[in-house]
């Protein structure tokens, strides 16, 4: 793969998986690294016999979980799962991490939160110190659509920063619509210094379903390097 970022993502997708993964029930995330995850979970099942349910963070992962031929499962009927792993957008050293760029956080976390063990893979341009030195579009807040202009206001006055509702682009008029028929309003920091409070004041805003902070979740994190190693943190 000559590509270093694909390169990196796929190191780190598949040592994950090759150290974490056992017979069970597998939590699905989303995002382009977790495609690596799911394609060494398929080889794994093929070569080894590995029986896996795995349980979809979004309609991404539950169209890659169909199209490599792996069990689907769901969490009304697997609400424990054994390990959920999932990319990131960027992680600092005590593993906070902001996700929900691709816009499925809210089932992501829950996610994260079922596992017995919640394992990040990366590449490298997403470890970070402090987070926002490396993700600079802030921190993606999901919220019931009537509420977006009162919650906007709201973590303004609350917590500063500038909020911009998350737009659809070229391929659709309009705010980008989540999985939950949802808002993201992505919320641009100053000067943060306790993530967990941050993390409970925003969903503590009346019209927020959740926000992409995923405070002491993840167990460890895998990062693809660019010269073809793995860093580990945890
Ligand atoms: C999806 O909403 C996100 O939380 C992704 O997990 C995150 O954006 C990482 O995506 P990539 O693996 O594409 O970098």
């Amino acid at each position: 793969m000559e590509n270093p970022v694909e390169n990196a993502k796929r190191l780190a997708a598949f040592k994950a998986v090759d150290n974490h993964v056992v017979n069970g029930v597998i939590g699905i995330g989303s995002g382009s690294t977790v495609v690596y995850a799911v394609e060494r979970l398929a080889q794994r099942v093929k070569e080894e016999g590995l029986e896996v349910i795995c349980v979809p963070s979004s309609f991404q992962a539950k169209q890659l979980i169909i199209q490599h031929g792996l069990r689907l499962g769901d969490l009304e009927m697997h609400p424990e799962l054994k390990v959920t792993i999932d990319g990131a957008d960027e992680s600092d050293k005590q593993l906070t991490l902001i996700k929900g760029g691709g816009g499925c956080l809210t089932q992501e976390k829950i996610l994260a939160s079922c596992a017995e063990e919640f394992i990040v893979i990366a590449d490298y341009r997403k470890a970070s110190d402090n987070l926002g030195q490396q993700w600079s579009k802030g921190i993606p807040v999901e919220v019931i659509p009537s509420a977006y202009r009162s919650v906007y206001q709201r973590i303004e006055k609350a917590l500063g920063g500038k909020s911009e509702l998350r737009m659809s682009g070229a391929s659709k008029a309009g705010p980008v619509v989540t999985d939950n028929g949802n808002f993201i309003l992505d919320w641009n920091f100053e000067g943060v210094k306790n993530w967990r409070e941050v993390e409970i004041s925003l969903n503590m805003i009346p019209g927020v379903v959740e926000n992409g902070l995923f405070v002491g979740m993840a167990r460890k994190a895998y990062f693809g390097m660019s010269d073809g190693s793995v860093m580990e943190r945890e």
